[in-house]
């Protein structure tokens, strides 16, 4: 604002803290209860891209013939149902039917390792669970099943397999050292990060814990610099060094995979767990890295879903920036917390 320039510091101040404090009354009124929240979100705008998002997720989990999610939350469901002590006789009869339909589906649309996965799964449960209800639907699935599978076909993924059969070689030392010479680095050389090395770091990252193994998220990266300014642009955290940035992965979360509201923030966990892991690759390869914060906003928002081709039901989890490091560059220390503060054991 051109009248902006010539008003003091001092009240300029003087004028935030005043408004600083008719927000504080008006949280503290509309803090009172749910419903009052309720209202005030109902009047104001600043969490309807969330609300939109959430709201097309669960659209386009209903009506579509096949959803991915609940496809891989159903088979990770038997899977579990698998392992069970005792096992029971028969389960998932619930549904196996949808499962079915959304087997038949995966198997003429993709061969992949879910394809593989799913049938392995499915070979098992019928190999050990028995009944009338059972025998039906064993052929159903035998109608459907991948042709010409055998067993080899997911020696990687055999299902259920023993703990025995796991083997831990990397050191507590090893891990920490990792972790503690992972910091967050702004200052990058002019050098892109080969492609291999990002499909390795995906392999990594997507080995992360994911709730019902739905792994809700995708990662969009680019080294190119017109979209690095323009997306990194868009997130306030990357002031003072976005021109520097030479690569740029933005995490989108998929809200389509939930049928329910009380999900909607598993995409945010299942991506953050992935992207660590990510990060301590791209660390072990000399690859620096820096997250970078996505406010949620409807303009930023739709912003970014434009440059980015975003589907209505995806949400940016987050950005990360990465590259080799300029080995010239400072880095904050940032302390960490002590256990004392961050651990209770009870
Ligand atoms: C969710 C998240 C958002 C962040 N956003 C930004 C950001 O926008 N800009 C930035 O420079 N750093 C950002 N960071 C990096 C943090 O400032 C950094 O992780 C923290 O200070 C700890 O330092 P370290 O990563 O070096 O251990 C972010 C980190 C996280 C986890």
């Amino acid at each position: 604002m051109f009248i902006y320039k010539y008003i003091s510091r001092d009240t300029k101040e003087f004028v935030k803290r005043k408004l600083n404090s008719l927000s504080i009354f008006k949280y503290r009124i509309v803090s009172f209860s749910p419903i009052l929240a309720k209202v005030y979100y109902f009047f104001n705008s600043k969490i309807s891209s969330e609300l939109y998002n959430v709201t097309n997720g669960i659209y386009l989990n209903k009506v579509s013939n096949f959803n991915q999610g609940r496809f891989r939350r159903n088979i990770h469901r038997i899977e579990k149902g698998l392992i069970m002590r005792p096992r029971r006789e028969t389960f998932a009869l619930g549904y196996m039917n949808t499962v079915l339909d959304d087997y038949k589906y995966i198997v003429k649309k993709f061969n992949n390792e879910e394809v593989k996965w799913s049938t392995s799964v499915l070979d098992e449960f019928f190999r050990v669970c028995s009944g009338k209800e059972i025998d039906k639907l064993k052929s159903k699935y035998l109608t459907v099943r991948l042709k010409d599978a055998t067993e080899d076909m997911w020696v990687n993924c055999k299902n259920p397999y023993l703990y025995k059969d796991k083997d831990i070689s990397v050191s507590p030392q090893e891990l920490l050292e990792l972790c503690q010479v992972r910091s967050s680095v702004r200052w990058y050389i002019n050098k892109v990060v080969e492609k291999q090395d990002i499909e390795d770091a995906i392999e990594v990252a997507k080995t992360a814990p994911s709730a019902c193994n739905r792994q809700p998220f995708r990662f969009i990266s680019t080294n190119n610099r017109d979209l690095i300014l323009r997306v990194g642009g868009l997130a306030p955290g990357t002031s003072g060094f976005l021109e520097n940035i030479p690569n740029l992965i933005c995490v989108v979360g998929d809200l389509k995979n939930y049928e329910f509201e009380k999900d909607r923030h598993i995409i945010y966990i299942d991506s953050s767990l992935a992207v660590m892991q990510m990060l301590l690759f791209f660390q072990t390869k000399g690859i620096s890295s820096c997250i970078l914060n996505w406010p949620e906003e409807y303009k930023r928002d739709k912003a970014i879903s434009k440059l980015l081709n975003l589907e209505k039901s995806e949400r940016v989890v987050l950005l990360v920036a990465f590259g080799y490091a300029d080995k010239t560059g400072s880095i904050p220390f940032s302390a960490k917390k002590g256990n004392n503060e961050m651990l209770e054991i009870i």
